[in-house]
């Protein structure tokens, strides 16, 4: 009896130990992963998307296997997303399981407590006291400010050749600067801003941490700027004073407090969220407007409907004025989509995901192409061509994304396009500009900007032209 019961548990153990192996075999075997080219094993299609333009990598891809397909980019298999509702689910309904990631050295850089590295409670409590920074009622004050910066600015660019993307750049860092730390700028200030400079040279360089590399001299810098922000956030700590800014608020923030990295980190974050994006739209706007002179014209007319009754009430540029400026406005979200800066974005699954019919396992890398949803003919009819009059009505739900969506969406979106208005203000009714660059073309760095970041000769608008 015995001996004949042995060979049957040794087979049921057997089985009992094996089965649930063949059911997973079983249940991959299922499953069914995006269509796509995986490229060469590691190296992937890295050198693709290096020496091809990254529009055309994209849209050939797009083309031949849908709206969600794979590859690998630097070592990791990525799955990209070209449909607004897919990318909704990544960035909105699911965002919980798709977390955001950044290359190690970029979050050294920038500081790992900043906003853009982190996910849960902490990112949605931190979330809030930025957000609470930067809405209207919040910047409206600013406007002064912000108009005092660009006065002081464009006497400089008469008669010169200026270098676009360079000079909003630095208009875009002023500002930055009186977000950050209020309108009270101190002694502190000139050092911050030299030190964020040597951190900023090394933010695209090689992360090779040797003496004398451009990433070795930013981590000195990185280091150098906390050092600084540490004895700052200290001096406010001790004088009872908050005062404004951001950084006022992050000071002032209740319950649990906040501590001098989690300060930092997202003080230097936000610089950096906060002005090369700026500067790279600006320069399109400009480039756009420079190609279109009867537009150019027309977003004059609108602004010095404007000016002329500032003149008359003798008073200052307001938040009011500038809800007032429609045109102006669609200039700008036209110039954001066609123009998408952020091309896409970069996710991680955090589990195994069942995701619109396929199969994504965990630690794949998700991007949503803002780029090719805003250049796609079904929400944008003849989407290369630049014309503002697409957004006199709204687009479709979750085709336009110029700020991202979701929970790591873009908490400056209403600064970013108040000092483009109060730029483009001055600009339009006073100046006229000449690009100096006879060929289009662009280049990245990283953003896409027009070649050369648009030289222009600045001139005084023709006086005939006023009109009184
Ligand atoms: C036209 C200029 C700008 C554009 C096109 C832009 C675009 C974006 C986009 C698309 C995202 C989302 C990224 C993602 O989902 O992975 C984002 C996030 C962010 N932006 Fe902007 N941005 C601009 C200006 C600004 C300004 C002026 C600030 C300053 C307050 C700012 C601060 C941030 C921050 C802190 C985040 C991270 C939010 C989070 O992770 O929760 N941005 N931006
Ligand atoms: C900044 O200083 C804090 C201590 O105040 C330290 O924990 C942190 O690692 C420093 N960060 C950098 C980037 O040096
Ligand atoms: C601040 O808090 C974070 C998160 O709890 C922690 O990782 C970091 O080391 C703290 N930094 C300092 C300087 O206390």
């Amino acid at each position: 009896m015995m001996v004949m019961l042995i060979p049957v548990l040794l087979w049921s153990f057997l089985i009992l130990l094996l089965l649930p192996l063949f059911l997973q075999w079983h249940h991959s075997k299922d499953k069914r992963f995006p269509p796509g080219s995986m490229g060469w094993p590691y190296i992937g299609e890295t050198l693709k998307l290096y020496t091809e333009n990254p529009n055309s990598f994209f849209s050939k891809r797009q083309k031949r296997f849908g709206n969600i397909f794979k590859t690998h980019i630097l070592g990791c298999p990525c799955v990209m997303i070209s449909s607004p509702e897919a990318a909704r689910v990544v960035l909105v309904t699911r965002a919980h399981l798709f977390k955001p990631t950044y290359p190690t050295s970029k979050e050294k850089m920038i500081g790992p407590e900043a906003l853009f590295f982190q996910q849960g409670a902490y990112h949605s409590r931190l979330k809030k006291l930025v957000q609470a920074s930067f809405l209207p009622s919040a910047i409206r004050g600013s406007v002064s400010e912000i108009e005092q910066i660009v006065l002081a600015f464009l006497p400089t660019w008469k008669y010169a050749t200026i270098n676009t993307l360079q000079e909003m750049k630095r208009y875009a860092f002023d500002v930055a600067m009186i977000s950050v730390f209020g309108e009270n700028q101190h002694l502190e200030m000139e050092g911050i801003k030299h030190l964020y400079r040597c951190l900023e040279k090394g933010y695209n360089s090689m992360p090779l941490d040797l003496p004398g590399t451009p990433f070795h001299k930013a981590m000195k810098a990185r280091k150098q700027l906390n050092e600084t922000l540490r004895r700052l956030i200290e001096k406010r700590r001790e004088s009872g004073k908050q005062e404004g800014g951001l950084l006022g608020v992050l000071l002032g923030a209740k319950d649990e407090k906040l501590n001098d990295s989690q300060i930092a980190d997202n003080i230097i974050g936000v610089i950096f969220a906060a002005h090369d994006t700026t500067a790279s739209v600006l320069t399109w706007v400009l480039k756009y407007l420079h190609d279109n002179q009867d537009l150019l014209e027309a977003v004059t007319s609108e602004q010095e409907g404007i000016r002329r009754e500032i003149i008359e009430a003798n008073r200052r540029l307001t938040w009011d004025d500038t809800r007032r400026m429609p045109l102006t406005s669609r200039v700008i979200q036209e110039t954001l989509r066609i123009a998408s800066i952020l091309s896409f974005t970069f996710r991680e699954a955090v589990e195994d995901v069942e995701f619109e019919g396929y199969f994504i396992p965990r630690g794949w890398k998700v991007l949503p192409l803002f780029r090719s949803i805003h250049h796609c003919a079904d929400f944008f009819p003849q989407p290369e061509k630049f014309d503002p009059s697409r957004f006199e009505v709204p687009p479709r739900p979750n085709t336009y994304m110029p700020f991202g969506n979701g929970v790591h969406s873009c908490p400056g979106s209403e600064l970013a396009k108040l000092e483009m208005l109060i730029l483009l203000h001055h600009l339009t009714v006073t100046y006229r500009w000449k690009a100096m660059e006879d060929e289009d073309g662009i280049q990245y760095g990283p953003f896409p900007v027009p070649k050369r970041g648009l030289p222009i000769r600045v001139t005084p608008r023709p006086r005939n032209k006023l009109t009184h």
